[in-house]
């Protein structure tokens, strides 16, 4: 009888979950009335892999996760981390984060959510395991890639459409890895120190975004630790400042493996338990899920008493609500399975997010009908990069290598290709050594590359260990296999090289006076070959801006200026040191030149900042400063210019980075054509985290607001006052 009502409620409450909230609400109290104890705790962890149990008894469902977050994962095994090897299971490789940052175009952002979350839909998954915003401190960071780069403001601009997009399908996002998890070395363990300052203004903004403006319904801890507590149980970073400043009502989801402490995790927030081996953090061996930390061990905390079960309750609500908008809502959309609109928006994000760098002498575009010979050099020409990379690895409908794409584009020039150099199979955790012969695919490539007319260098790094992989950081700045000598030498026989570098991460460039043209093309996935093609043809003008600072050396960027406990800590420990001098915030105050600035890049046609104003020059704390901004197009061919606005504070109390972006904007031109555009500030966001009072604080005072093309393009500079 029971069942048969609770199952009426939880169809009721879907149908009604939009419009009367309280009303789901008060049925998820009666459900909970319904369950006992066991079956609560039963809620709150892993029963594979990738899934936590329902209550078959109340017809409460499981929920199904997957990563996440460039594209619905494979399958994975439900008891190890095998795939299953499904048939069904190939998605829409999406271009990595990195890339989605670098359109600085929110609109992109969400087609992307929209696109993925139909794929997870489709999959039926309930929670995807993304989008990632753990900012990008350091250039050997082997995740950064999953990232939105080094600014809080773009990454939390970017974040929230991802989110909205992916949850209009009724999926969850679950926005990762909360927090401070900005390298790979040590991840499991490295405890995190950071001034709160640092911790307010640079590292949780993305994630405040994420909760208060997405509406993200779960969250995934980290897997280091933040002032000697684990951050996938922390009272300071889940009770206190998740749940408690921001109203955080989704789910708390460990990191696979992150959980440590019974009391810890059921006191401090933490709600469903995932990947916990009780032998190691990827294996389990039977009956495992029972003794995860908020299994039996909880259970017992619960049952004698010594945790109250309003705790557990609060887990089971806040999970039931994460059902009510996913799988107990029998109104969300049905999804889609990877297809032809989704290529189409990879793409676009693919094409928009491309960087150039350089562009001697108009090198590209290249003419298709006029390019004779181009030698196409370098692994990453031809390799699958959804492959490797740890969780974010990718089995895609179908992949265009650079090499294709450019070859369908260039049908009629000859294409020659050498590899040049030879990285080994893809390892996760290991470095498997080519067993090419390193020098034959040299002297193949100089041969190949000396015959041409154009050589194209396809390289940068590629998703093995310690090469853009989780689990481990890169071990330097530069190109690694021997790139860095291959190019010299490519340079010496061929004077046309470019270099197209397929990586997530800046990389020394110590070759770059001598190549004639520099594109950052990230990871683009499934489209990677035609949206590569499209750039380097001019069928599209790039319009993409780097989301981090390319420093010239590693020691110019602001985590290595320290000494090791800086970077990479000492095994223990860490401290952020540059504490919120952070990419360009560093370079910019310090005066140390970047090779290539936050924000830049380079379009094949040129734009002029005509005007900026402001109607007033004097703000008070609650006003929105709108500038308006006269922008031109001034070559021949269509393109598009973000415009970027930083906040230099004239006078302060405190130390305040030499400028900060607030407001941007991309903007479509037709060749010659000029455009007044609207950037909104507002003035409340000129604060700065006071640690005297743990709050945020404006001061009175001069301002500047720099309007620019890049961190280091400032063209106008409006000056007001804030009263
Ligand atoms: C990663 C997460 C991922 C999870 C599940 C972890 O190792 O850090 O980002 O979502 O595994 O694959």
């Amino acid at each position: 009888m029971k069942y048969f009502l609770i199952l009426s409620l939880l169809f009721f409450g879907a149908v009604v979950s939009a419009q009367n909230l309280d009303k789901v609400e008060n049925q998820i109290d009666e459900i909970i009335k319904e369950l006992t104890l066991e079956e609560k705790v039963k809620m709150c962890h892993a029963q594979s892999k990738f899934s936590s149990p329902g209550v078959e008894r109340l017809g409460i469902p499981e929920i199904w996760m997957s990563d996440g977050p460039h594209g619905v994962r494979a399958e994975i095994e439900w008891d190890s981390w095998s795939y299953a090897g499904w048939t069904n299971d190939s998605c829409t490789a999406f271009p990595a984060l990195t890339c989605l940052a670098a359109t600085f175009n929110p609109e992109l952002a969400r087609k992307y959510g929209v696109a993925i979350g139909e794929e997870a839909r489709y999959r039926k998954k309930d929670i995807l395991l993304g989008p990632g915003v753990n900012i990008y401190r350091t250039p050997l960071n082997g995740r950064n890639f999953e990232y939105m780069g080094e600014d809080p403001y773009l990454a939390s601009v970017m974040c929230v459409p991802y989110i909205q997009g992916v949850q209009t399908n009724g999926v969850a996002a679950c926005v990762k890895h909360y927090a401070l998890n900005n390298q790979e070395v040590w991840r499991d363990h490295i405890n995190v120190k950071v001034s709160d300052r640092a911790l307010h203004e640079i590292y949780l903004p993305a994630f405040k975004a994420a909760v208060k403006e997405g509406k993200v319904w779960s969250i995934m801890g980290a897997y280091n630790k933040y002032n000697g507590q684990h951050t996938s149980h922390h009272k300071v970073l889940i009770n206190d400042i998740l749940k408690g400043d921001w109203g955080f009502d989704g789910v708390v989801v460990t990191d696979w493996g992150s959980a440590h402490d019974t009391q810890e995790a059921a006191l401090n927030g933490l709600d469903i338990e995932m990947g916990t081996g009780t032998d190691g953090l990827t294996s389990s061996k039977e009956n495992a899920y029972d003794y995860y930390y908020l299994a039996k061990p909880f259970l017992e905390l619960l049952k004698n008493g010594e945790i109250d079960e309003s705790v557990v309750d609060d887990k089971v609500r806040r999970i039931l609500r994460l059902m009510y908008r996913t799988n107990m809502n029998q109104t969300r959309p049905l999804g889609r399975k990877a297809n032809q609109q989704h290529f189409d928006v990879a793409r676009e994000v693919a094409q928009e997010g491309v960087v150039l760098l350089k562009n001697k002498n108009s090198f590209f575009p290249l003419n298709p009908e006029t390019t004779q010979t181009i030698a196409v050099i370098g692994e990453n020409a031809t390799r699958m990069m959804t492959i490797g990379g740890g969780s974010s690895e990718l089995k895609t409908v179908h992949e265009i290598s650079p090499l294709e794409g450019i070859k369908k584009r260039f049908a009629n020039a000859t294409i020659t290709h050498a590899m040049g150099y030879s990285s080994g199979p893809s390892a996760y955790g290991r470095v498997i050594p080519s067993h090419l012969s390193q020098d034959s695919l040299k002297r193949a490539a100089i041969a190949t590359a000396r015959q041409a007319d154009i050589v194209l260098f396809v390289g940068g790094l590629n998703k093995n260990h310690e090469q853009d992989c989780e689990n481990g950081d890169r071990t330097g700045l530069n190109l690694p296999f021997g790139q860095d000598a291959l190019l010299d030498e490519i340079m010496a026989v061929n004077n046309n090289v470019a270099v197209v570098l397929v990586s997530g991460n800046a990389v020394a460039m110590p070759w770059k006076t001598k190549a004639q043209a520099i594109v950052q093309a990230w990871y683009l996935g499934s489209e990677t070959g035609h949206a590569i093609a499209d750039v380097l043809s001019g069928d599209v003008n790039p319009s993409g801006k780097l989301p981090m600072t390319f420093p010239v050396k590693l020691e110019d960027n602001g985590a290595h200026a320290f000494d090791p406990l800086s970077y990479p800590g000492d095994g223990v420990d860490q401290v952020y040191k540059e504490d919120i001098l952070v990419g360009y915030r560093w370079h910019d105050t310090k005066k140390i030149k970047p090779l290539y600035a936050f924000g830049y890049g380079l379009s094949y046609t040129s734009f002029k900042i005509n005007s900026a104003t402001t109607v007033s020059n004097s703000f008070k704390a609650d006003d929105v400063v709108k500038i308006k901004v006269s922008v031109s197009n001034t070559g021949d061919v269509d393109g598009a210019e973000v415009v970027q606005v930083y906040v230099k504070d004239v006078k302060s109390s405190v130390m305040r980075p030499a400028k900060e972006l607030k407001a941007f904007k991309k903007v479509k031109l037709a060749a010659g054509e000029t455009k007044k555009i609207e950037l909104e500030l507002p003035v409340n966001s000129f604060v700065f985290y006071d640690e005297s009072i743990n709050d945020w604080k404006l001061e009175k005072g001069a301002y500047h607001l720099l309007v620019g093309t890049a961190s280091n393009q400032i063209k106008k500079t409006l000056k007001i006052e804030v009263q």
